[in-house]
């Protein structure tokens, strides 16, 4: 088939990519001419793993080409999708200006049936207005056309292996012709589909992503209360877990969630709630308790040096979660503003985020990156673990403790074990695990 992506993002690349290697001719598009540059030139804008491998070979065998010229790309394309940003509004709704811009390119060029899919995240009932949006720009011209809803549940560091093995595909659609030409283009991956009504497919998105945030703020919940009373949340979470009721994902305490997504998807949840009148005050408490994950760790590093001022503060990990660049919402963000108001020196470390987060905080006599995470926490008053990298946990406990100036670690993503860490004369303080500082 011949598919546009238009959006070539972390969500459109990955899509592009996986839809040209099943065969498809793709071409993606976007308005942002140094990322199409780049892409043209065969160069990855983002980090993602096993993503630039599948990019060069679906390039080699022709199968993928980039432009700028959205209008071109809808007219010879019988699928496309939209991939484009749904950010957040200052008051949590979705901001849809560029689903609704895509729109109107694709009204105007309409030149025949095409299929439009929907897979940027959007509000229920979204299609029904990109529906009205190409029919009324297309100023009556009979052009025959489906809209259908294809909702994205890749895991940002596992993008290309979600693309082959999807937990479930979710087709909505209003029409036969529509679900065909969908179920033909995944047929060759072999996962479960669901076809459903398109505001039923639009909903399942949102309400995934903000079930899963839930559990995140549930156990962080926890988490404080075994702060207080000594419990271990990783024992509790392994408890409650083994109910297969429950299930163990998503109830690792510490930060909180960032990224593009949770946080932004959870908030425009509760304003569509709000907006039909209807409670979902839940979904509130779940943002706060989220918020105010980065507090209580600034908390638990002062108690450990009692003054910021002038101490120098390692801190491994940048991105929003491992195996990613992406730095959106990252927790890392938020921490280290909180230290530079304290006046403490940095020393940052990411193996994949330094370029991102040079742009938000360039590199001066207070911030500075470095390139391992053994220089990081060379005379260190104190380690901060705010990504879990694999390579984190592998760290050589020893080299680290006789590198710092005052062995304190303070580990935002519970990587290590309290008592692994005592071994090495490392006052350690996890998230949930007591406190031994
Ligand atoms: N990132 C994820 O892990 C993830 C997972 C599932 C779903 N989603 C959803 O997918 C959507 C895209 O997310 P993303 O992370 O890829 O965003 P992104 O910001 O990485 O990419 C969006 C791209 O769209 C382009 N764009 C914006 N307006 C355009 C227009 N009018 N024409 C052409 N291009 C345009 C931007 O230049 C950008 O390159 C969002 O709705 C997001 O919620 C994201």
């Amino acid at each position: 088939m011949k598919v546009a992506v238009v959006g070539t993002g972390y969500v459109g690349l990955v899509t592009a990519v996986g839809l040209a290697k099943l065969g498809n001719e793709v071409i993606g598009v976007d308005k942002d001419i140094n990322k199409i540059d780049m892409l043209g030139k065969g160069k990855l804008p983002i980090y993602e793993p096993g993503l630039n491998e599948l990019f060069l070979s679906v390039l080699e065998e022709g199968k993928l080409d980039f432009s700028t010229d959205i209008g071109a790309a809808v007219r010879n394309s019988d699928v496309i999708f939209i991939c484009v940003g749904t950010p957040s509004l200052d008051d949590g709704t979705a901001d849809l200006s560029q689903v609704e811009e895509v729109a109107r390119t694709v009204s105007e060029n309409l030149d025949g049936y095409k299929l439009i899919v929907e897979k940027s995240t959007v509000p229920v009932n979204t299609a029904r207005w990109i529906k009205r949006t190409i029919e009324l720009y297309n100023k009556g011209k009979r052009v025959d056309f489906d809209v259908a809803s294809n909702p994205e549940f890749l895991r940002e560091g596992k993008a290309v292996y979600d693309f082959f093995h999807p937990d479930r595909i979710v087709i909505g659609v209003d029409s036969k012709r529509a679900e065909n030409m969908l179920l033909e283009l995944y047929a060759p991956v072999n996962a479960k589909i669901l076809v459903t009504d398109i505001p039923t497919a639009e909903l399942i998105k949102h309400a995934s992503n903000s079930f899963l945030a839930m559990k995140i703020s549930f156990i962080n919940m926890i988490s404080d209360l075994c702060d207080k009373t000594g419990a271990d949340v990783k024992m509790v979470a392994d408890g409650m877990g083994l109910d297969s009721r429950i299930g163990r994902a998503f109830l690792d305490a510490g930060l909180g969630y960032g990224g593009s997504c949770f946080p932004k998807d959870t908030r425009a949840l509760f304003r569509i709630g709000e907006g039909y009148h209807l409670d979902f005050e839940l979904l509130k408490v779940v943002d706060r308790i989220n918020l105010k994950r980065i507090e209580k760790f600034i908390d638990k590093l002062k108690d450990a040096l009692w003054v910021l001022k002038d101490k120098v503060v390692a801190v491994w990990g940048l991105s929003f979660k491992p195996d990613t660049d992406d730095i959106r919402e990252a927790p890392s963000i938020k921490i280290i503003k909180e230290l530079l108001k304290e006046d403490a020196h940095l020393r940052l470390y990411d193996p994949k985020a330094m370029e991102n987060m040079k742009r938000l905080f360039p590199p001066d006599e207070r911030v500075e990156y470095v390139d391992d995470m053994y220089s990081a926490v060379d005379g260190a008053h104190a380690l901060l673990v705010v990504a879990e990298w694999g390579e984190f946990k592998d760290a050589d406990l020893s080299r680290v403790a006789s590198l710092m100036k005052t062995p304190v670690v303070v580990d935002g993503r519970n990587i290590f074990e309290p008592g692994e860490m005592a071994k090495y004369g490392i006052f350690y303080c996890g998230m949930g695990r007591g406190k031994s500082v």
